[in-house]
């Protein structure tokens, strides 16, 4: 069984949240070429504005404390460069002082399959930063259930029988598996809401393999306050009965609208670039995805190859645009900023605090005695159970 790690973090942004500094990619390059034919089958670093992912192959399954340790220290080594030359928000998604076992909880995000490897394997390695795991949900849907996005749906016996679901309530840390196309609607009433019910992973009715696997971690569920946006990865494995290349990548030819941006407090379109323009800049964003392709053979990471390096995703480009000069002109209004209850982990909370002994009864007093309890109930609903905030 090989497995595909892909292990993400925001040590530091050059300039701002923009980049990931070229010494900071430098080390971890290096330190992953040390691990080669040690540790790791194979390994190399990518990045998506501010964040950087090892994508690594190895056999020693996911969950694994020796390379989750490994990441770690990849991390720490970025982290210090960053202090050093005095990047922005210097190891900003390491949550904790000590390592204990696994990543879990810990800030940094990870993706990772395992399987044996097919005679041919094409993969996807899909980056986003200025958003959050939620922003996987439409176009996983659109990629595995929708034969409209996806013709082998309709036209590949393999796929006939369609595709299991793995969702995860964040909110309660449950999950629930759908299959679909049977369970489509009742899929569709939790993934709609991406910002608590996440798409885990994918599985082939027929062939039982995975085809997927996303990074679901909330770093705000988990610090119990901002500390910048999750920006998740996503494996996608291709062809020969899950989705072919072409039809993985379709979903991004539309430039959907994910929670992120400006302080991770605003909704934006989703914007599909080439490595060399994933750098959001503009009111930090539009958040941006990078899809980085890979054949896998013997372990060894064939590529990668820059997916969205194609003028067939320019209208997608042109439509982010298009949709952020909308939202822009909506200033600090929502739908463009992202309603209360999200805002509840930002500085939101200490100015409502400011604030609340200026409030006062209506004059006369409320028409309905019932409607008083309102405000109070719906901070307690928005709380998620069994956390600290
Ligand atoms: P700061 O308070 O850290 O400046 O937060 C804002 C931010 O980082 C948006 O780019
Ligand atoms: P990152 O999550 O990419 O660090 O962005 C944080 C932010 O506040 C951007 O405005
Ligand atoms: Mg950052
Ligand atoms: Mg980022």
């Amino acid at each position: 069984m090989l497995t595909l790690s892909i292990i993400k973090a925001d040590t530091g942004g050059f300039v701002g949240h923009s980049a990931v500094h070229p010494d900071m990619i430098a080390e971890a390059t290096r330190r992953l070429d040390r691990a080669r034919g040690d540790l790791l089958l194979d390994g190399t670093a990518a990045t998506c504005g501010d964040d950087l992912s090892l994508i690594m192959t190895h056999k020693h399954g996911p969950d694994a404390p020796a390379v989750h340790s490994f990441a770690w220290e990849v991390f720490q080594a970025t982290t210090r460069i960053a202090s050093d030359l005095g990047l922005y928000g210097a190891g900003q998604d390491l949550l904790s002082d000590a390592f204990s076992g696994n990543l879990r909880g810990m800030g940094p995000g990870y993706a990772e399959i395992e399987f044996v490897e097919r005679p041919s394997e094409p993969v996807l390695c899909f980056l986003a930063d200025k958003t959050e795991p939620g922003a996987w949900n439409l176009p996983l849907y659109r990629m595995f259930a929708d034969p409209f996005t996806t013709a082998g749906l309709v036209i590949d016996e393999k796929m006939h029988a369609g595709f299991r679901f793995e969702v995860y309530d964040l909110h309660q840390d449950k999950r629930v598996l759908f299959d679909c196309p049977a369970d489509i609607y009742d899929l569709l009433m939790y993934i709609g809401a991406p910002a608590r019910y996440v798409v885990h992973s994918v599985v082939s009715r027929t062939l039982g393999e995975q085809a997927t696997a996303t990074s679901t971690q909330r770093l705000s569920l988990i610090a119990g306050k901002y500390v910048g946006k999750d920006d998740p990865v996503m494996i996608v494995r291709c062809q020969s009965g899950l989705p072919s290349i072409g039809e993985a990548l379709e979903p991004f030819a539309m430039s959907y609208t994910v929670g992120g941006c400006m302080r991770g407090s605003h909704h934006a379109p989703l914007m599909p670039v080439p490595v060399a323009q994933a750098h959001p800049s503009r009111f930090d964003g539009p958040p941006r995805v990078v899809c980085l392709g890979f054949q896998i053979s013997g372990g060894r990471l064939i590529g990668p190859r820059d997916m969205f390096d194609d003028p067939a995703f320019d209208r997608a480009r042109w439509e982010a645009n298009e949709i952020m000069d909308y939202l822009r002109r909506h200033g600090p209004f929502e739908p463009h900023r992202l309603s209360l209850d999200e805002l509840e982990y930002t500085t939101m909370p200490a100015l409502e605090e400011r604030l609340a002994a200026r409030w006062e009864a209506l004059p006369g007093g409320s028409a309905s005695p019932a409607r008083r309890a309102v405000p109070d109930d719906a901070r307690a609903q928005r709380q998620p159970a069994g956390r600290t905030p």
